[in-house]
């Protein structure tokens, strides 16, 4: 497939993770993609540019943004994937942690945007967010982190209706639980893996290429009547009203009987 041939793509935090699956599938469809992070990467994908960013400083973002534009000659993608988590009672919540959050999280997504729209707008590109579902409910001691993806969630609809004017469109991803570095914590042991596959529909932890897969539509054109959308791609969890899970503790009442 090469929905993305010629396509000049950035993609923040693209070092690790989902970010990394993302820039090499935009890669593997074609696109020339700069991976944006403050760490470099072990390895880049065929095409790439790594070039050191941290998304919380309006002048680096401006300066990468720039570099790839001077590079390449537009900018067609961008994807505002860099985020970090925190997990601690809000009555004990540094407040440097909340605002360290919020940098990374939220600011570093409405710096992005600003300084690419103009060049999004020459190409009727758009911009892809990573939020999480995070953002649309709640979790335990995940306060900052909850509120950091509730704002790009509502930032993604408001930048729609905004950047409908310009022909660019702007969505969003809300992951689930996905394995990569920011959830090894979670899924450490067998018997969290197990807690955690118990509110997973589908039974299994999201891998960062299920995200990239996600992310990959809705910047590409098959997705071109798609705006100010949050796409859940969380394996079910969200679907789910919170009830038990009656099936599977029938099956292993009656395994337990035999
Ligand atoms: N893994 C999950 O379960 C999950 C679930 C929902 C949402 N997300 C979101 O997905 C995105 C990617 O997370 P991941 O799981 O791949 O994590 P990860 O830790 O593997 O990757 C995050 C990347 O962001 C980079 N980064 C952090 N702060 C930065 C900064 N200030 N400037 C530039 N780069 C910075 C890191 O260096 C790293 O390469 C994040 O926004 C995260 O909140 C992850």
């Amino acid at each position: 497939m090469t929905r993305f041939s010629g396509k000049v793509v950035i993609v923040t935090g693209g070092a690790s993770g989902i970010g990394a699956a993302s820039a090499a599938r935009f890669a593997s469809e074609g696109a020339l993609v700069t991976v944006a992070d403050m760490n470099e990467p072990a390895d880049l994908p065929e095409g790439a540019t790594f070039v050191r960013t941290d998304v919380t400083d309006e002048a680096q973002i401006a300066a990468m943004v720039e570099a790839t534009v001077a590079k390449h000659g537009k900018l067609d993608c961008l994807v505002n994937n860099a985020g970090i988590g925190a997990a601690m009672p809000t009555e004990h919540l540094p407040l440097e942690t909340w605002e360290r959050v919020f940098a990374v999280n939220s600011r570093g997504v409405f710096l992005g945007c600003k300084v690419a729209i103009p060049h999004l707008e020459a190409t009727r590109g758009n911009v892809v967010n990573v939020a999480s579902i995070s953002g649309i409910g709640g979790d335990y001691l995940m306060s900052a982190y909850n509120a950091s993806k509730g704002a790009v969630v509502n930032f993604t609809r408001s930048l729609a209706m905004e950047c409908a004017e310009i022909g660019v469109r702007v969505n969003a991803v809300c992951p689930g639980v996905i394995e990569t570095p920011l959830a090894a914590g979670a899924l450490a042991t067998d018997d969290d893996r197990e807690h955690w596959m118990e509110r997973v529909p589908l039974h299994r932890p999201g891998q960062p290429a299920d995200i990239a897969a996600a992310i990959a539509f809705l910047a590409s054109d098959d997705a071109s009547y798609i705006t100010g959308h949050n796409l859940v791609v969380d394996g079910g969890i969200t679907a789910h009203t919170g009830q038990p899970n009656f099936v599977r503790r029938w099956a292993n009442r009656a395994r337990t009987a035999q």
